[in-house]
């Protein structure tokens, strides 16, 4: 016999696990609206060049599903979906309005261990505007996160907005004296640090940095963004006193709302990908049950770039279905779905073989006035079918003979307290 399990790391999702996915999605379509987001879609094969020194070497090099096509292609079940995004907005930039808002929740293959909320076949929704490098796009970006947060009613001190500025951290290293060619590895080592052993972290840390160690150091403590004024060289150098300017700008904007609650400066935030240059921020469980983030996302300057000779910025971010719909469980704020028919669903049940032609009929009635019906296959003593509609999970059934035939009505019958209801076929 043949193995009835998914692939490992696979999930086969059964009905009900659609319910609760159509739930979540339905709740996150009406955020979009409500931000003015348009849905799109991409193929879930891309060329392994998409990837390869933009997202991350990891993705790549260690966790990529990689295959050649019969026409010898090196291809890649998409990991993420940005590149495919940057792919696919360049094709149109020049000749529609900026900024693209758009939203998607494809399915993304990852090679990694699976884990709590990690697998690797997972559905991430993605939200990400391009074509707007404004702080107000970073902010909204920021409030967008939030919505998606209110519409599952999770309460805000479970939750906390990790953010950080990448340009600024690199600025900062390199003002400091640290070589370009070493930033890549020092931000793979900082997105690392709470997986790696203290001891670890510090050895790789200083065979990196030198003589910066000290410093870099001093950098990932600080606690607030005006911890990190003091850390700033005094020096003159336009790129980073315009990075810092911008940066300001935003956690002004950010301190001047509600959403400054549930959002904390966090300079070991740095993300995993390489494509981010600006703001960076991650959303974590604050109580601690889900290790890892809900939620990642920030500012890419050139990604486009590699598709197009307009250079645009983009902003977005990324969140794992699955891993948060385990959030909302353990909070009990995900609502049960059942398998089986809808609640408002009919069974009808034929009394004798020749009712079954006009039970077709009345099932047709019914669903003509948006009420799911299903007539049953077989001829069977009653009590047994209200024991088979009950078990299929049907709140309803009707019994339909001659009488029924006749007169043109049926009994629908609540078979969870017994009561009863007439109704004209119509
Ligand atoms: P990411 O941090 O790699 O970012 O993934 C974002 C989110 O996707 C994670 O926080 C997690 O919820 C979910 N996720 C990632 N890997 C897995 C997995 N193996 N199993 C289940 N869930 C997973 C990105 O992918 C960026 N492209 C996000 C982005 C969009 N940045 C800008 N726009």
């Amino acid at each position: 016999m043949l193995m009835n399990k998914p692939q490992k790391g696979m999930i086969d999702d059964f009905p009900g696990d659609m319910k609760k996915y159509n739930f979540i999605k339905s709740k996150i379509d009406e955020v979009a609206r409500l931000f003015s987001y348009a849905e799109y879609d991409a193929p879930v094969l891309e060329p392994v060049e998409l990837y390869a020194s933009k997202s991350s070497d990891e993705l790549v090099k260690e966790q990529s599903y990689l295959f050649t096509d019969r026409g010898g292609r090196n291809l890649m079940l998409r990991p993420e979906m940005t590149p495919s995004l940057a792919r696919m907005v360049s094709q149109i930039i020049k000749e529609k309005p900026k900024p693209f808002k758009w939203y998607a929740c494809p399915k993304c293959y990852r090679y990694e261990r699976p884990q709590k909320g990690r697998l690797r076949e997972f559905r991430q929704l993605n939200f990400d505007c391009i074509g707007d490098s404004t702080v107000y796009a970073d902010f909204e970006m920021l409030q967008t996160v939030i919505s998606v947060l209110n519409t599952f009613k999770v309460p805000r001190h479970t939750y906390e907005i990790r953010y950080n500025h990448r340009g600024l951290m690199q600025e900062i290293c390199l003002a400091a004296g640290m070589p370009a060619t070493a930033l890549g590895a020092l931000f793979q080592l900082v997105d690392k640090k709470n997986k790696i052993p203290p001891d670890d972290f510090q050895s790789a840390l200083s065979g990196l940095c030198g003589n910066n160690t000290a410093q870099i150091n001093a950098l990932l403590s600080a606690r607030s963004p005006s911890d990190v004024r003091s850390l700033i060289p005094n020096q003159q150098n336009t790129r980073l006193d315009e990075t810092i300017k911008k940066f300001f700008e935003f956690t002004e904007l950010l301190g001047s709302t509600e959403c400054a609650q549930n959002t904390v400066f966090s300079p070991e935030t740095v993300r995993g990908l390489d494509y981010y240059t600006g703001l960076v921020f991650e959303v974590y469980d604050t109580r601690g049950s889900i290790g890892r983030a809900l939620f990642g996302g920030g500012r890419y300057d050139n990604l486009i770039s590699h598709f197009s000779s307009e250079s645009v910025s983009g902003i977005g971010f990324g969140m794992g279905i699955y891993i948060f719909s385990i959030f909302l469980e353990e909070l009990n704020v995900m609502p049960s779905f059942k398998d089986g028919p809808d609640t408002e669903a009919v069974f009808i049940i034929p009394v004798a073989i020749q009712n079954t032609a006009f039970c077709f009929t009345a099932a047709e009635k019914l669903r003509k006035n948006a009420i799911p019906a299903e007539v049953s296959a077989q001829i069977l003593p009653l009590k047994k079918q209200f024991t088979k509609a009950t078990q299929r999970g049907f709140t309803y059934a009707a019994v339909i003979g001659d009488t029924e035939m006749q007169s043109g009505q049926i009994k629908i019958k609540n078979l969870t307290d017994g009561s009863e209801v007439m109704r004209k076929l119509t």
